[in-house]
């Protein structure tokens, strides 16, 4: 019989061991942000319907959540506010006492540990629920870099790590880095949403934010999800502008733009494994379709595969349980 010329890669399969020696990506608790839902109230902690397992929690009950994330190992929050008022422009957005606020300071009293970001955006706080202020139905840019920078400032005053603006307003970047600057927070990092497609995944995470629109949609400022240019102009104005890191989101239907971000900037990437993204998979692991402990470590590596350096991600505390069995 002739020579038959080929490769033989089972080699490196052949047992666990084996293969643990040539894995190349690995991922972490250290890795992984966790988002809170705050509301205001007391002894709230009321599961989101399209969210099985993620629960919009009032501050009396915060502690305790956050106290279980240290115990997992989990180091890193992203805080969501969803206030008792809306206005025309998100007032409760850039109070001193606002909901966020409140929940900013009593993590890094109670929880000093834990890096907090600030998610810094009007949705859940404008009545017509859009990221920005509306004149003449429609979002105006300049304007509603003022109210950003506001809030930007007093969640840094009450103690945020991080503030990550996600409300695609043009120049947001430069804006809440010169307000946080000129208000002395230039040690404070800004976590920008570089890249943020107009999503359906983020269908379950207004459910639980209350910040859906009450007019039109989002696609005058995010992005359209049919582009890869933009996607790379977008990181690059960030960049330009003093962002620290950056974002992706939503990450899985969007691993080639991750890779794409990371092969071209030199900052930290992060994956948002956005709200959709976690539904479909709980709904058909209760279904029992698919195995959830292993689709979730499949899904969160390959977004670490694909560059992203953090993962925010409703799906800290179980893969915080799986990696630490
Ligand atoms: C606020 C914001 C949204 C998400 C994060 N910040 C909603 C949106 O843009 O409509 C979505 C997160 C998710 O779906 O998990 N602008």
């Amino acid at each position: 019989m002739s020579e038959l010329q080929f490769k033989r890669h089972r080699r490196l399969r052949r047992t666990d061991s084996m293969r643990a020696l040539v894995r190349e990506t690995h991922l972490r608790t250290e890795d992984l942000i966790f988002p809170i839902f705050v509301v205001e109230g007391e002894k709230v902690k009321n599961e989101v319907a399209s969210m099985p397992g993620v629960h919009q929690v009032s501050l009396d009950h915060l502690t305790e959540e956050m106290n279980e994330l240290v115990d997992l190992g989990i180091r890193s929050v992203i805080v969501f506010g969803v206030p008792g008022e809306k206005d025309e422009v998100g007032t409760q957005a850039y109070q001193q006492e606002g909901i966020v606020q409140r929940a900013i300071r009593q993590i890094k009293q109670d929880t000093p540990s834990l890096t907090v970001v600030a998610d810094t955006c009007l949705c859940q706080y404008t009545d017509h629920g859009h990221c920005g202020v509306v004149r003449d139905g429609e979002i105006v840019n300049d304007e509603s870099l003022h109210y950003l920078t506001q809030t930007a400032i007093t969640q840094a005053e009450a103690g945020a790590d991080i503030i990550a603006p996600s409300n695609m307003m043009d120049g947001f970047v430069a804006a809440i880095r010169q307000g946080l600057d000129e208000a002395g927070y230039s040690q404070i990092p800004v976590m920008s949403y570089a890249v943020k497609y107009a999503s359906s995944f983020y269908g379950p995470f207004r459910d639980a934010a209350h910040s859906s629109p009450q007019f039109g949609d989002r696609r005058a400022y995010q992005m359209d999800p049919a582009n890869r240019l933009e996607a790379l102009r977008e990181a690059e104005s960030d960049v330009e502008e003093g962002a620290d890191f950056l974002i992706v989101k939503p990450a899985l239907a969007y691993l080639d733009i991750m890779r794409e971000v990371k092969d071209r900037f030199n900052l930290p990437l992060v994956a948002y494994n956005v709200s959709g993204e976690y539904s479909m998979i709980k709904a058909a692991a209760q279904n029992g379709w698919v195995n959830e402990e292993e689709i979730v470590l499949e899904k969160l590596t390959s977004m670490k595969r694909a560059g992203a350096d953090l993962i925010i991600t409703y799906f800290a505390k179980d893969a915080a349980r799986y990696l630490n069995k």
